[in-house]
């Protein structure tokens, strides 16, 4: 039985739920954890709230109904086999995943896709349209649904429309690559207020909008013409964060520190204890910071008998070129470094393809001595967050790329530039070398931050800044 006749005053769209519906061989339905940093955030922002989520179940085909899981309400929206290939894996994922990341692989460009894309947003500005109460506030997410906000003030004005871009915003120069520009700007500009990572990151959009479609921009309010809706819209940054507090406990319980105890055994006590933790994508650096380790063990800066680099990537989008070509790499260096440095009992990588809980993400951060984060350009990077909530001890050190969200607030961080090769050595061996003074200034500082802007803190400022968006055309209408 569909619930569309269930209306709700706090309602998020997101590309995918944060479960995967997946049918096991023996039939049986299992619901997964969805990958990515925008689902771990939102997951914290929905519980103890009154809300549903919409958004694809991860499956081709019709769409579950309408279901309660982790103590949220998800709203399904379907997703055929061809959009899958043309909506997410093409237009979002092989388009602009690859613009509004510095063009690192080059972007492919299809009419048919954007159409895709078009139809499949149209779709969830439905049912967007259908479970949203009178005057609710909608938070819709990131690069996949850029056309529901205009779409959706068209279907309902009365609605608070916020949108929040969990990835950067690209220079005008990459943006104004993509054919279809203006109709993104305007699907846009059908919120009242739009979040970013980065203030440079909303500067990026403000200038597209005077561009791209000479709209006069004052301060961060852009205010939109008559023929596309007649309103103001603030666009701002926003920098997302990780639950603090929840990490932060997870990491003190007996059971984590003891399983951080074991897998340092388990990997033969190694002197140093390198960790990567990513989703397996180019974004991320994992190709950089597996060539400068190598390096280090090649000209014996470091003994792959008495160092180990653990290297967790979440399979990530299997089916586009780019990820095939990266695996293959990934692998194939991996295979190099173990075969020539390893000792038995001593590897010097640890290499697992697979998802883990947030208990055995917690212990392998308590178990790193440096946590190696280096994408060429990401939005913010949860993962250093969430290193530095669970080093309740103030140990351990944190690399970390200038090319991150994340690196505009973490100062305290050791900062690389993930091309400068030789920076990069210089700088792991800096972290691994670094007193525990050091370290525990560097931890303290980072901790005091990432505390008091954890995620509550985000969905806070987000909202807030939605509630008092400029423009109010319907609820002043209603008063
Ligand atoms: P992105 O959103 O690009 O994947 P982030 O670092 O912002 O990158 O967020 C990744 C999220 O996914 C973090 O919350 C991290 O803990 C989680 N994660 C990464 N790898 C795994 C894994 N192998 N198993 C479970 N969760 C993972
Ligand atoms: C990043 C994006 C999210 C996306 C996630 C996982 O975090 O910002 O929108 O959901 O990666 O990617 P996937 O393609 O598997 O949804």
């Amino acid at each position: 039985m569909a619930d569309t006749a269930v209306r709700y005053d706090f309602v998020i769209a997101a590309n995918r739920l944060p479960v995967d519906r997946v049918v096991g061989e023996d039939g049986q339905v299992e619901w997964h954890r969805s990958p990515g940093g925008l689902v771990t955030a939102m997951e914290s922002v929905m519980s103890g709230r009154d809300g549903v989520w919409v958004g694809w179940a991860g499956e081709p085909g019709e769409a579950p109904e309408p279901f309660d899981e982790a103590g949220m309400r998800l709203h399904p929206v379907p997703l055929s086999e061809d959009e899958i290939e043309g909506y997410y894996e093409g237009f979002c994922n092989d388009t602009l995943w690859p613009i509004y990341h510095d063009v690192i692989v080059p972007a492919q460009f299809h009419r048919k896709w954007w159409n895709q894309y078009r139809e499949v947003n149209e779709r969830f500005a439905r049912t967007l349209a259908e479970v949203a109460e009178q005057g609710a506030t909608v938070w819709v997410h990131d690069y996949q649904l850029q056309l529901v906000p205009a779409f959706l003030r068209q279907l309902r004005p009365d609605l608070r429309i916020g949108w929040f871009d969990h990835i950067p915003f690209p220079p005008v120069e990459l943006f104004g690559q993509l054919p279809w520009r203006q109709g993104i700007l305007e699907g846009l500009l059908g919120a009242d207020f739009l979040g970013f990572q980065r203030p440079g990151d909303a500067e990026n959009f403000l200038r597209a909008c005077r561009r791209y479609l000479g709209m006069t921009v004052k301060g961060d309010v852009i205010h939109v013409g008559k023929a596309t809706g007649g309103h103001d819209v603030r666009a701002a940054a926003v920098p997302i964060s990780v639950d603090f507090a929840s990490m932060d406990e997870l990491s003190r319980r007996p059971e984590v520190k003891k399983r951080a105890k074991e897998i340092r055994e388990s990997l033969g006590n190694p002197s140093a204890l390198l960790l990567g933790i990513d989703r397996l994508d180019y974004t991320k650096g994992i190709r950089h910071r597996l060539k400068a380790y190598e390096e280090l063990l090649k000209d014996g800066s470091l003994d792959g008998a008495d160092t180990t680099f653990i290297q967790i990537a979440t399979p990530s989008r299997e089916r586009i070129d780019a990820y095939i070509d990266l695996r293959e790499h990934v692998e194939g260096a991996v295979g190099r470094i173990n075969g020539n440095y390893s000792a038995i009992g001593s590897p010097a990588m640890e290499y697992l393809h697979q998802g883990y809980g947030r208990e055995e993400l917690a212990a392998l951060f308590l178990a790193a001595d440096v946590m190696v984060v280096t994408p060429l350009r990401d939005g913010m990077n949860l993962v250093a967050k969430e290193y530095i909530a669970c080093r309740h001890d103030n140990g351990g050190a944190l690399l970390l790329s200038e090319f991150t969200g994340a690196a505009e607030e973490l100062r305290e961080a050791f900062m690389v530039n993930p091309h400068d090769i030789i920076g990069l050595k210089r700088t792991i061996m800096d972290a691994i070398n670094a007193s525990p003074q050091e370290r525990s200034r560097r931890m303290r500082a980072l901790r005091r931050r990432v505390r008091r802007h954890d995620v509550q803190h985000w969905a806070q400022a987000f909202l807030a800044a939605l509630e008092a968006a400029p423009d109010k055309p319907s609820r002043q209408g209603q008063q």
